[in-house]
């Protein structure tokens, strides 16, 4: 059954933001898809309002328990003014995967594309025609019974926000470098580091102002057992180009699996580039480093899209990658990437979903 989304509109237009000085997540659009869940009513009241403040209990468990999940995903427009979505499908099968490490009650899957599809549709105006801008969305439920004791909540919000969007690093597509941390730690397996809530990101706020007080833009997390084995960067996958071959590490259970992770390896592959996932130790990499067999590294997100690493360092020891410059494998997989994301070229993976 489809939802019956009640649409209320702004009196009170905001004005656009200039599409080349967005920066990333400062701008928010007119409207707000929002959707109470009660438990034994479900999922309900579904409605588009004027984007503003919410109200909400002190003691909404939210505030207290970070019963929450979050999604990240982009709208585009393509020259021919249709309006793109890419691949909702995995971020919507994502959430719902959140939903389930969280307690959280699962949304049909043909109900979040329809909010999706809907807020969108109703605030599209707002999607950025500037130079690698988009119309980034952001879905999130949070829990919101009045409650101070540990379980479940019993009643929840799911809203859907839209927000125009520039790059997400000051660097564009200059190649960022990133210190490997080697104090803290983002997630364990069993954890909740394969899942999309705010807890994994407020962990990882202190090492990142370290790493941006010593000149980095991001941290390389290692796992959490052995302090060895690449798992992904602040906010992005990771992959590097060792002699022939892309390497990425192997999703096991404490690191996300990313849209435009699996996007990229299918795009590698399609081109005959062998790709493995697999176990990465930081030593394995520093010594292909040294050994001047470390030819690319990258990072993959929907926030970052392809973003090109020029240096890491590792408890000092300093690897610069392909001279500082962006790798050619980096900026193939970022045109291509962008090219089917903005409908310039043929989407022959299918990807794209117009609204
Ligand atoms: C995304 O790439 O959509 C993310 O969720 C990263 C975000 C924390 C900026």
């Amino acid at each position: 059954m489809s939802l019956n989304i009640q649409v209320t509109r702004t009196q009170h237009p905001k004005e656009k933001p200039d599409p080349n000085h967005l920066g990333f997540g400062d701008f928010f659009t007119d409207h707000m898809f929002v959707m109470n869940y009660t438990e034994g009513q479900g999922w309900h009241d579904p409605r588009i309002i004027p984007y503003a403040p919410i109200s909400l209990e002190p003691a909404a468990m939210v505030f207290h328990y970070a019963q929450e999940m979050f999604e990240g995903m982009k709208a585009y427009k393509a020259p021919d003014g249709r309006v793109l979505l890419f691949r909702p499908d995995k971020n919507i099968a994502r959430a719902n995967n959140s939903n389930d490490r969280l307690c959280i009650p699962q949304i049909p899957e043909e109900d979040m594309l329809q909010a999706i599809k809907a807020i969108v549709a109703e605030d599209k105006d707002w999607i950025p025609e500037g130079k690698a801008t988009s119309l980034y969305i952001r879905p999130f439920i949070i829990a919101t019974d009045a409650h101070l004791g540990v379980r479940p909540s019993r009643t929840y919000q799911f809203y859907v926000i839209l927000s125009p969007v520039g790059a997400y690093y000051k660097e564009g597509l200059n190649p960022v470098k990133i210190y490997v941390e080697d104090e803290y730690v983002r997630a364990v397996k069993g954890g909740m580091g394969h899942v999309k809530t705010g807890g994994n990101y407020a962990a990882s706020i202190k090492a990142q102002m370290i790493a941006a007080e010593r000149g980095y833009t991001q941290v390389l997390w290692l796992d959490g057992v052995h302090r060895r084995y690449i798992e992904e960067v602040g906010t992005m996958n990771v992959f590097f180009v060792i002699d022939d071959e892309v390497v990425t590490p192997a999703l096991n259970g404490s690191i996300l699996p990313g849209v435009t992770r699996d996007s990229a390896i299918c795009m590698l592959k399609s081109w005959g580039i062998k790709v493995s996932e697999r176990q990465i130790a930081i030593d394995e990499l520093f010594e292909a480093a040294k050994e001047g067999r470390l030819r690319e590294a990258f990072g993959t997100g929907t926030a970052a899209v392809i973003s090109p690493i020029g240096e890491l360092n590792w408890e000092g020891n300093i690897a610069p990658i392909n001279g500082g410059a962006i790798g050619e494998i980096s900026q193939k997989l970022y045109d291509n990437l962008t090219g089917i994301q903005l409908g310039l070229i043929p989407d022959t993976f299918g990807w794209t979903v117009e609204i």
